[in-house]
C-alpha cells in the first residue's frame, strides 16, 4: 500500500474501461472509492464487485451527466457513501466520443466522423459530458475536497494528433485548460490540479476495432515510441501517481501517457 492508502475518491465513468482500472488500482492502493457510471449499473455493479472480490472498498453511484439534476443525485450519493468523511480525490474521467444514441458513429467504420457529419445535438452532448460535467462536478466536489486533495482530468493524445472526431478533441481541448488555471485557484489549499492524456488504449469498447480492422492492433503499436498498444493499467497507474503523496509538487501539468505516441512523423514508404 501506499500513501494513498485511507482515502477516498470519486472517479467519474468508472464502469468499465479506463476509468474501472483507475478505481481498480486506487482501491488497491486502500482507497475508498464511490464508481461513478452513466447508464450501465451492471457494469458499475461489477467494478465493486471486483474491487471487493479482492479486498478493497467502493461503492457505485449513478449520474447520468446529460440529464438534468444529475449532479444533484450524485453529490448525495456521494456524500452519504462517503459518510462524514472528505473526499481527497476527485478523477474526471468520464467522456463519450460520439452521441451514444447514435450508434453508426462508434462503429470501426464510420469512426471518422467528419464536420459534415456532426449534428448540434452530438457536439452539444459530448461536450456537456466531457467538459460541462467535468467542470460542475470539480465545483461541487470543491467543499467536500480536502485540502492536500487532488483533482485528475483524463484528457487524451487527440488535443496533439489530429486524429479524427474532430468535436471529441476539442471537448478534450477545453478540459486541458482546466489544470494549469484551477491549479493556481487551488494552490493554497495544497489540492493539485493535473490532466493525464492517454494514447490509444485497448480493452475499452471505443476501441474494438483494433480487434476488427486488419492490421489495426499492430498499426497503432507501431505509432508508439515503445510499440505496444495501451492498456488500461497503463492510465490507472499514473492516476495513482498523481493522487500519491510523492506527486505533492507536481500541479497544473498535462501527463502524456501514450507510450510516446506520434513522437515523430512517419517516413516515407514505412
Ligand atoms: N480508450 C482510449 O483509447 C482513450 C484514449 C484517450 C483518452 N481516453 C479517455 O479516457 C477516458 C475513459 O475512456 P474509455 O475508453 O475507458 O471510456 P468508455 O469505456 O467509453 O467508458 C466511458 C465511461 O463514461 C461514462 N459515461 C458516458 N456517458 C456518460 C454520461 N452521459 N453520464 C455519465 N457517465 C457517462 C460511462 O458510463 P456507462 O458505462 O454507465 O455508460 C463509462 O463509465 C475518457 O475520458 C476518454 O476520453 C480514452
Amino acid at each position: 500500500m501506499t500513501q494513498t492508502a485511507g482515502k477516498t475518491a470519486l472517479v467519474t465513468g468508472a464502469s468499465r474501461g479506463i476509468g474501472a482500472a483507475i478505481a481498480r488500482r486506487l482501491a488497491a492502493d486502500g482507497v475508498l472509492v464511490a464508481v461513478h457510471f452513466g447508464r450501465r449499473k451492471a457494469d458499475a455493479e461489477e467494478t465493486v464487485a471486483s474491487i471487493e472480490r479482492s479486498g478493497g472498498q467502493a461503492f457505485a453511484i449513478r449520474a447520468d451527466f446529460a440529464a438534468d439534476g444529475a449532479l444533484d443525485t450524485l453529490f448525495s450519493e456521494l456524500e452519504a457513501g462517503l459518510a462524514g468523511r472528505p473526499l481527497n480525490i476527485l478523477v474526471n474521467n468520464a467522456a463519450v466520443y460520439a452521441d451514444p444514441d447514435d450508434r453508426a458513429a462508434t462503429q470501426a467504420d464510420s469512426y471518422v466522423a467528419g464536420i459534415s457529419e456532426v449534428t448540434p445535438e452530438e457536439f452539444d452532448r459530448i461536450f456537456t459530458v466531457n467538459v460541462r460535467a467535468a467542470f460542475f462536478v470539480t465545483q461541487r466536489s470543491l467543499p467536500l475536497l480536502a485540502d492536500g486533495g487532488r483533482v485528475i482530468n483524463i484528457s487524451s493524445a487527440v488535443t496533439r494528433i489530429a486524429w479524427p472526431l474532430l468535436p471529441y478533441a476539442m471537448s478534450k481541448g477545453a478540459l486541458e485548460i482546466m489544470a494549469p488555471r484551477l491549479a493556481n485557484e487551488l494552490g493554497h489549499r495544497g489540492i493539485t490540479v493535473n490532466t493525464i492524456a492517454p494514447g490509444i488504449t485497448d480493452d475499452t469498447e471505443t476501441n474494438s476495432w483494433l480487434h476488427h480492422v486488419p492490421g489495426a492492433a499492430e498499426g497503432v503499436a507501431a505509432m508508439t515510441a515503445l510499440r505496444r498498444l495501451g492498456r488500461p493499467s497503463d492510465i490507472a497507474d499514473v492516476v495513482a501517481l498523481l493522487a500519491s503523496d510523492e506527486a505533492r509538487w507536481v500541479t497544473g501539468q498535462l501527463v502524456d501517457a501514450s507510450g510516446g505516441m506520434a513522437l515523430a512523423p512517419t517516413p516515407p514508404g514505412a
